[in-house]
This record gives structure tokens, C-alpha cells and sequence, in this order.
């Protein structure tokens, strides 16, 4: 049985105050989902410890990004032991943001992913293509190979804690979504790779994200290779992220 997974990765959105808010609700409306799905909360890593307290073990945290050495003089980053050791479960690797943004290369998407599992945590890798690379056919190629090098570096018995998202770059945080046909398609391209490289592919969860919103996830939920969502801009609304979570199907 794969993770059914509901993942809200906050950004660098949000402050104290929504920060309480927002798992104040999510906290209390995730004890009555009865479809089986691990809410994750993913905020800005200064409001981590807070969320912790507050979610209680009821709903699961996790950080935006992790530093790719073990520890020392490394001003600024958070280590994956350290991710550990304060409670989280899960921290994100190789955001497209992350990707762009800060230049993160595959090679330091693969440490982190390998350093994050044998943290103990589970990483949710992200791939995905840019609208250039899939006009020009080459989103299939992009997303394997970004699949093949992300997770280039990690063993047989870590498998069971990876986690990977697609979520094309050109969906994210623009209100147009891939049609659920269309990610169904990459996300069954997605398990072959995994397959490819002798890992459990039926058990590994691969989640959608790119402007999943309350009135598209029950169509991409309903595809069978899609084990949930990476939530952005929707997971700052509290009812619309709990909407979301419901809209998995029971039994799926
Ligand atoms: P979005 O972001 O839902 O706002 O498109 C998704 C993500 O970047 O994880």
C-alpha cells in the first residue's frame, strides 16, 4: 500500500499568527478525515518549532530545504540530523524554486535526498519541466533523467522513505494546472524510472503539485498514479487545504 500524502509547502509565505491559525485548523479538521491521507505542513523553518509543538504528532512537519553537508561551518543552513532531532518527518528537496532560484544542480539535490533518508526522515524530491522543455517535446526526458541523477545516491533499504513530487515548473504558482490525463502520464513515466533503478517503484508515493486547488485535486486524485499533491498557494487557506485533503478518494 502506497502513502496517501497531502503535503502544504508554505514558501516564505505567512507569519506567527497565520502560522497558529493555520494548523489550529488543519490540526482539528485532519482528526475526522477518514480517507486514509498524512496531512504534512511544511512552513518557513524559523516557525518549525512552534508548528511541532502545536500539531502534537496529529499532523506531520516538515522543512523547505536542507543543507547538503552533515554539519560545521556551513552559517545559515540546517542540517537533516538536525531536521530530525527537533521532530520533523519529512523536508523537501530540489524545489523547482530551489532549482532556479539558488541554483540548486542535481548533484546537490542527490546529497541532500540521500543525507535527508538516512536522517530517518522521508524526502519528497521534486522534478518537473519547464514550459520551454515540454513545447519542445522534451518533458519526458527532462523529468527521467531529473529522476535518475535526484536519486542517483540512494541504497536499497531507503527506498521506503522517498517520496517524489511532479510538479511542472510552468503550473507552479499560475493557476494552470497539467490536465490529469497529462500527469497521470508523466507520473507512470515516473514509477518505470524508478522501476529502471531496482527500486519498489509500486510502493514509492508520487505526488502532483502545480496549482492544485479544491476544484481540480478530485480529478488528479482519482488517477492511479497519483498518491497525492504538494500544495502551495491553496495550503495557505485553511479550508481550501483541508478541502483538498478530503477530495481523496476513501480506499484509493
Ligand atoms: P502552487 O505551488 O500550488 O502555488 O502552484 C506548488 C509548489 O510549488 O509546491
Amino acid at each position: 500500500m502506497r502513502r496517501k500524502i497531502v503535503a502544504g509547502n508554505w514558501k516564505m509565505n505567512g507569519s506567527k499568527d497565520l502560522s497558529e491559525e493555520l494548523v489550529g485548523y488543519v490540526r482539528s479538521e485532519a482528526e475526522s478525515l477518514d480517507n486514509g491521507v498524512e496531512v504534512v505542513v511544511i512552513p518557513p523553518a524559523i516557525y518549525v518549532g512552534d508548528v511541532l509543538k502545536q500539531a502534537q504528532g496529529q499532523i506531520s512537519v516538515g522543512v523547505q530545504n536542507v543543507g547538503q553537508w552533515q554539519s560545521g561551518a556551513y552559517t545559515g543552513e540546517i542540517s537533516s540530523e538536525m531536521v530530525r532531532d527537533a521532530g520533523c518527518r519529512y523536508a523537501l528537496v530540489g524545489h523547482s524554486e530551489r532549482r532556479q532560484l539558488f541554483g540548486e544542480t542535481d548533484e546537490a539535490v542527490a546529497i541532500k535526498a540521500s543525507l535527508v533518508v538516512s536522517s530517518g526522515l522521508s524526502a519528497i524530491v521534486c522534478v518537473g519541466e519547464t514550459l520551454e522543455e515540454r513545447e519542445s517535446g522534451r518533458a519526458e526526458s527532462v523529468v527521467s533523467s531529473q529522476v535518475r541523477s535526484g536519486l542517483s545516491l540512494i541504497k536499497q533499504d531507503d527506498w521506503h522513505s522517498i517520496v517524489v513530487a511532479y510538479e511542472p515548473v510552468w503550473a507552479i504558482g499560475t493557476g494552470k494546472t497539467a490536465t490529469s490525463s497529462d500527469a497521470q502520464s508523466m507520473h507512470a513515466t515516473i514509477r518505470g524510472v524508478l522501476k529502471s533503478m531496482g527500486a519498489p517503484a509500486e510502493e514509492i508515493s508520487l505526488l502532483y503539485g502545480g496549482s492544485v486547488k479544491a476544484d481540480n485535486a478530485a480529478a488528479l486524485f482519482a488517477e492511479p498514479d497519483i498518491d497525492g499533491g504538494l500544495i502551495g498557494g491553496a495550503s495557505l487557506v485553511a479550508k481550501d487545504f483541508i478541502s483538498i485533503c478530503r477530495y481523496f478518494p476513501a480506499g484509493a
